[in-house]
């Protein structure tokens, strides 16, 4: 029997920070039925999907997803209602023509999305497939490499560091098993170190510490001690990444880094800046080290550094094929974050991947600040095997998820899993 799509229905639930967001659940002719769940981002990119809220605010302040709902059991599903759940580029295809926007503006990129990665797991099911296997063949089998963010500051803590995320990444072990048992060890350690300093260890939104310390340097510090602490070589075993989010302090045509009180900067000295930092410590990626529409400054930026290290952009792609070229044709970084919800279907995602692919960039599939329990983005990692995630700390339940069932997925491939340090590739080649 061909599947077919006989229902599909969206529920209001709730993501990580209390807020409203949208799972949609898929049912087959032949009585699958699975759901898949949005996430939402807080540092979002000014060129982002919409994601579609009510605005009333009777309701969640505002925040809640009813009218995405309706889209997408009014809207959405009699279109789908008979198509066969394998036709993932058609059905997405047709969810942005009944948009009839370039944002996803009407419908809202919630909506679309939701359906989009509910469709592709009812695919999975009814070939008796694992999602990473429906979605990548039987030959990508590369686990990521967690890119963790362990420490915060910019917007994301009340401190005096101006940079968002401090994150570490497993670069020397030899399996995924290992790195996370890595980061696990490092994690409390640093847990102890800030705690013996007199440093609160609450957790953000992501599951890293927001300690108050005095200067963005302290933040690389306290990391390298509790590397060393856990028993494991900087920069060898465990390489530290940065997003320094750098849209969120650009203030007047300035970065000012005003927790620190370093004062104002322009983009070459920011660039000077992050030189220093990598002289002086294992870093290995920076992610949004400029702001979102700093294409001149991103582009001195990659040619500075971007023969050393990883140069990723992210709020200044939102995951945008058309952004994503232009970036590759302007060499403005080496690599880009893929975020589903930024552009809002599975096929637009993968095209960005494809785009980056093929110009020999690195990618680095992510979360986003405010998740859910779905796992998704485990599967879609192993299956895009770009060999990088980012999915937060290894503390808080929507986090953990991810992580452990990228150990199931290790564990399913056995000796055909491969885990490597993505660093080895030669930066320059993307240039
Ligand atoms: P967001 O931020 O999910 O809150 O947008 C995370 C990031 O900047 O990578
Ligand atoms: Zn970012």
């Amino acid at each position: 029997m061909k599947p077919e799509i006989s229902s599909i229905e969206a529920l209001e639930i709730l993501d990580s920070r209390g807020n409203p967001t949208i799972r949609v659940t898929v049912t087959l002719n032949n009585d699958i039925s699975v759901s898949a769940s949005v996430p939402s981002g807080a540092s979002t990119g000014e060129h982002e999907a919409v994601e579609l809220r009510d605005k009333d605010k009777k309701r969640y302040r505002g925040k809640g997803v009813l009218r995405a709902v309706a889209n997408v059991n009014n809207v959405i599903a009699p279109e789908l209602l008979g198509m066969n759940p394998h036709s993932q580029s058609e059905i997405d295809k047709l969810m942005i023509e009944l948009d009839q926007t370039n944002n996803k503006g009407r419908l809202g990129a919630n909506a679309i999305l939701g359906v989009s990665m509910a469709v592709a797991r009812a695919a999975a099911q009814s070939s008796h497939l694992p999602l990473y296997v429906y979605l990548g063949g039987l030959t990508n089998n590369k686990i990521p490499v967690p890119m963790m963010n362990i420490l915060n500051g910019g917007k994301h803590a009340d401190n005096s560091v101006d940079f968002q995320e401090f994150m570490i990444m497993p670069i020397g072990a030899p399996t995924f098993r290992e790195a996370l048992r890595y980061c696990a060890e490092t994690f409390h350690s640093l847990r102890e170190i800030l705690q013996k300093k007199g440093y609160s260890t609450n957790v953000g939104d992501e599951g890293g510490f927001a300690p108050n310390l005095k200067s963005n340097e302290e933040a690389c510090e306290v990391i390298l001690d509790a590397i060393q602490a856990a028993g494991y070589k900087p920069g060898e075993d465990i390489a530290l990444a940065l997003d320094p989010a750098a849209s969120s302090f650009f203030e007047g045509g300035a970065y000012d880094l005003v927790k620190s009180r370093q004062g104002k900067k322009t983009s070459s000295e920011m660039t000077s800046l992050y030189k220093t930092w990598i002289e002086k410590y294992p870093i290995v990626s920076i992610e949004d080290g400029l702001a979102e529409n700093d294409w001149e400054g991103f582009r001195e930026h990659t040619a500075v550094l971007g023969e050393k290290i990883q140069i990723v952009g992210d709020d200044i792609y939102v995951t945008n094929p058309k952004f994503i070229t232009r970036g590759i044709d302007e060499k403005t970084s080496n690599a880009v974050l893929i975020k589903l919800n930024q552009i809002g279907t599975l096929t637009e995602t993968i095209d960005a991947i494809n785009i980056a692919q093929k110009a020999d960039w690195g990618y680095v599939i992510s979360h986003r600040s405010g998740e859910t329990e779905d796992t998704f983005i485990a599967d879609f990692a192993v299956a895009m095997n770009g060999g990088q995630i980012k999915t937060g700390s290894v503390c808080r339940s929507e986090r953990i998820a991810k992580y452990n069932r990228l150990l199931e997925i290790e564990s399913e491939l056995g000796t055909r899993a491969v885990f490597e340090n993505p660093f080895k590739r030669d930066f320059s080649r993307g240039n």
